[in-house]
């Protein structure tokens, strides 16, 4: 999501807002090729593992056409559907500078694109996780208002210093969320839909918990950000979840100021169990 610290200066070149220009002429055809191998495995791996809004997203900004887009040719649609546009910066951006751009319905997008050898992991977000990832969802208005919310509600936790406690509604929806629909489980998380074995994992492995998304319970779970979720939220709606997140959380931050974490792996009496994991996965890797 973003880097943590103060470093408030941005890196030469760049804007005082952190942008730069994604310059997409600049662009390889090695580039280009990383974008089409990766796209092409997602595209048909999620039908029917993705949300409809995802789906439709895709395919309203014409993801499907060859090679890394071009942000002035989707934020012309984007802009159309939602006011949302992206724009580019060269990597992550400090706390307050994304929540500033979120506010304002611009989704900052790494301008770089992974190596060959990195197909399937790599730490920092690049162009795939973010304009495959993210965008997508950005089409949908209800979505998009979440996402807008987010933003203000990131910059009132940051002078309040509960981030920590924001940042984990951030990561178990927007990064790894799951959506209930009458035909099961549905991913609308984009960590999950940018990476090929966790868009199996999150919605086929019997090792992690999936529980039904309550507000101050996701906020009160730590998570990882080294391998495969120990627990992913389910929500029954986006819908559900922006009406969740209307209310003032002045009063939750009191609580959870008081309240301890809850252990990552945990499954606790009022929680709404979809799947009780094994958690084979977890243990096999420590
Ligand atoms: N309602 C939240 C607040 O009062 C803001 C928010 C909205 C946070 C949506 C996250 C998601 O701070
Ligand atoms: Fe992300």
């Amino acid at each position: 999501m973003s880097a943590d610290g103060f470093a408030s200066t941005p890196p030469p070149g760049a804007r005082s807002d952190w942008t730069i220009e994604q310059d997409w002429q600049s662009y390889t055809p090695a580039e280009h090729q990383v974008w089409m191998t990766l796209h092409e495995r997602q595209s048909k791996l999620l039908p029917g593992r993705a949300c409809d809004a995802f789906l439709h997203g895709l395919d309203a900004l014409d993801l499907h056409r060859g090679g890394i887009p071009d942000f002035s040719r989707i934020n012309a649609e984007l802009n159309r559907l939602t006011g949302w546009s992206v724009v580019a910066v060269p990597g992550l951006v400090p706390d307050e500078i994304f929540f500033e751009h979120l506010a304002n319905r611009r989704f900052p997008a790494g301008r770089f694109i992974r190596t060959p050898e990195q197909l399937d992991y790599l730490q920092e977000p690049d162009i795939f996780h973010d304009v495959f990832g993210h965008v997508p969802m950005l089409t949908d208005p209800t979505f998009a208002d979440y996402m807008a919310a987010y933003g203000e509600g990131g910059l009132r936790a940051l002078g309040r210093g509960q981030l920590h406690n924001l940042a984990r509604l951030y990561w178990y929806t927007v990064e790894f969320g799951l959506l209930e629909s009458a035909d099961g489980l549905r991913i609308y998380g984009a960590g999950i839909v940018s990476s090929h074995a966790e868009s199996i994992f999150a919605l086929d492995d019997p090792s992690p918990n999936r529980l039904g998304f309550n507000l101050e319970r996701v906020m009160r779970t730590p998570y990882r950000i080294d391998d495969f979720q120990q627990v992913y939220f389910v929500v029954p709606s986006l819908q559900a979840l922006l009406d969740a997140t209307l209310q003032d959380f002045e009063a939750l931050y009191g609580r959870l100021a008081r309240q301890g974490d809850i252990p990552i792996a945990a499954i606790e009496p009022g929680d709404q169990v979809f799947t009780h994991g094994t958690q084979a996965y977890a243990v096999s890797r420590t």
